[in-house]
């Protein structure tokens, strides 16, 4: 299982590099997954376990995506207001206007290229992941009256972040 990173995090403000599609491991991919449902999550970005790479995973009730160095090549210009959570956020869910319909590039754990129209849920979190990988998050999306109610929380969130940052800081001086 890998540490999920918390709002205040830099690395969660990172725009994110491509990688090579076939340099995941299927032992990665699991642990990752595993982070991932383990939160109950229903997607989880690799900014989110620290790592500024462009890929993600979801699971939108069907099967567990692999999504690696995608492009977002159109976007409805229907919208859908949806509520929206993040596991690098918890405990805080807002509704938030997404396109109802997208089409994607991407490359799947195999490393094949897919091209894909994805509507409705999965478009959602396809769109949310996404904005991960440009180090953005669906809170930036509120109104400045709404991120103002929610600050107490954020900040304690960000609380947590640090010391989580503190953590693994300790940690790695343990190793070396
Ligand atoms: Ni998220």
């Amino acid at each position: 299982m890998f540490k999920v990173r918390l709002y205040g995090d830099p690395v969660l403000r990172v725009i994110a590099k491509e990688i090579d599609p076939e340099s995941l491991t299927d032992e990665f991919i699991k642990k990752m997954s595993e982070t991932m449902y383990m939160d109950d999550g229903v997607g989880l970005a690799a900014a989110q376990i620290g790592i500024s790479e462009r890929f993600f995973m979801y699971d939108a009730g069907e099967k567990l995506n692999v999504v690696i160095n995608p492009e977002i090549l159109e976007r409805s210009s229907e919208v859908e207001l949806g509520e929206e959570g993040c596991l690098s956020i918890p405990d805080i869910f807002e509704k938030i206007s997404r396109s109802l319909k997208i089409k994607a590039k991407y490359f799947n754990r195999q490393g094949h290229e897919e091209i894909r129209v994805l509507e409705g849920y999965e478009a959602r979190v396809f769109q949310h992941e996404f904005d991960h990988l440009n180090g953005k998050l669906f809170i930036d999306y509120l109104s400045t009256v709404k991120r103002r109610l929610l600050k107490p929380k954020l900040d304690e969130i960000k609380r947590r972040s640090a010391e989580i940052l503190k953590e693994m800081r300790n940690l790695s001086h343990k190793r070396n």
